[in-house]
């Protein structure tokens, strides 16, 4: 049996501006790094910590720990597991860092226990995660994260997960440097919505899901708009409205807030637009003297990978 795998854990976009819980995409870069070591012994893990992000080694009170001990409950054997975590994508920037966590650590799992479980099952387990990080065991990044592509999560509990097709599309990021929980970003929005808000809502998504699997981009553009969380959680990325709108004149077909922010993501149609994007989106921010990091990456089409299975 191996007893050891490294995995590379994508970031990835949650909500795709109207999808709220449901839609999601994995991005190629940035990525967290995972190595899982597991022999069979008493039960116990060990959290080592390999950035500066000052993450809880408690196993308890860690994404990986609770997500791994989810899968580790189903099994017969006990493990003595160990997971050195070398996490790049920061806590709170709207990317899925805690799903990049939750994702990786039971995949490796996985791919140690020769791929004895589904992504369906793998997505329950990561759930767990989630639910410590945010208090919410939405799957909306957990999802694209292990399947790779663009997911739509039909059902959370049980969790049932459709993948998408979708047209080339580049994915220019900005993120704020600021960090905003998404338990904060949760707790701003408003739990009733009148029902022509609600109509509107929904005919987005269905067309979004068209225009993704249509490979249609003028569909997709037309349908990347937010009227329910948006208006709410802008309000917590600062220069919202100006990054966007600048984004859209520069070339972008459509975009939003990044998950629950303060990350905002544009799509466009080649690579030489998203980078022209991402740095018009970064211009604001310097304008303001704020700090901000751009990104620009393809949507990955496998997610969660293993690098080295020892
Ligand atoms: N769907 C979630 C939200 C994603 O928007 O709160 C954040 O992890």
């Amino acid at each position: 049996m191996k007893t050891k795998a490294t995995v590379l854990s994508p970031a990835t976009i949650a909500n795709i501006v109207c999808g709220f819980d449901v839609l999601g995409l994995a991005l190629e870069s940035p990525c967290d790094e995972i190595t899982l070591t597991m022999h069979k012994g008493p039960l116990n893990i060990t959290i080592e910590n390999l950035d500066s992000f000052q993450l809880p080694t408690d196993p308890t009170k860690n994404v990986m720990g609770v997500a791994l001990q989810a899968l580790l409950d189903t099994l017969e054997e006990s493990y003595t597991c160990h997971i050195a975590s070398k996490k790049i994508i920061m806590p709170g920037s709207g990317v899925g860092s805690s799903a990049a966590s939750a994702a990786g650590i039971v995949y490796a799992a996985n791919a140690i226990l020769e791929n004895r479980f589904t992504a369906q099952e793998l997505i329950e387990f990561a759930k767990k995660g989630e639910q410590l990080a945010s208090g919410s065991a939405h799957a909306d990044n957990i999802a694209p994260c292990i399947m790779g592509g663009v997911t739509l999560v039909h059902c959370n509990d049980p969790i049932d997960v459709v993948s998408l097709p979708y047209p080339e599309l580049f994915i220019a990021l900005i993120h704020p440097q600021i960090e905003l929980r998404t338990s904060d970003a949760r707790a701003v929005i408003k739990s009733q919505v009148p029902l022509t808000k609600a109509v509107r809502q929904w005919a987005h998504v269905a067309a979004l899901v068209a225009g993704f699997t249509l490979k249609d981009t003028a569909l997709i553009a037309r349908s990347l708009h937010d009227e329910i969380i948006e208006p709410s959680r802008k309000l917590l990325i600062p220069h919202f409205d100006q990054v966007k709108s600048l984004a859209l004149a520069s070339g972008a077909i459509g975009g939003g807030i990044s998950g629950s922010g303060p990350s905002i993501f544009m799509f466009c149609t080649d690579a030489a637009s998203a980078e022209k994007v991402a740095n018009k989106m970064h211009m604001v921010y310097d304008s303001h003297h704020m700090e901000s990091k751009k990104y620009v990456s393809k949507i990955s089409a496998t997610g969660v990978h293993v690098t080295s299975l020892i």
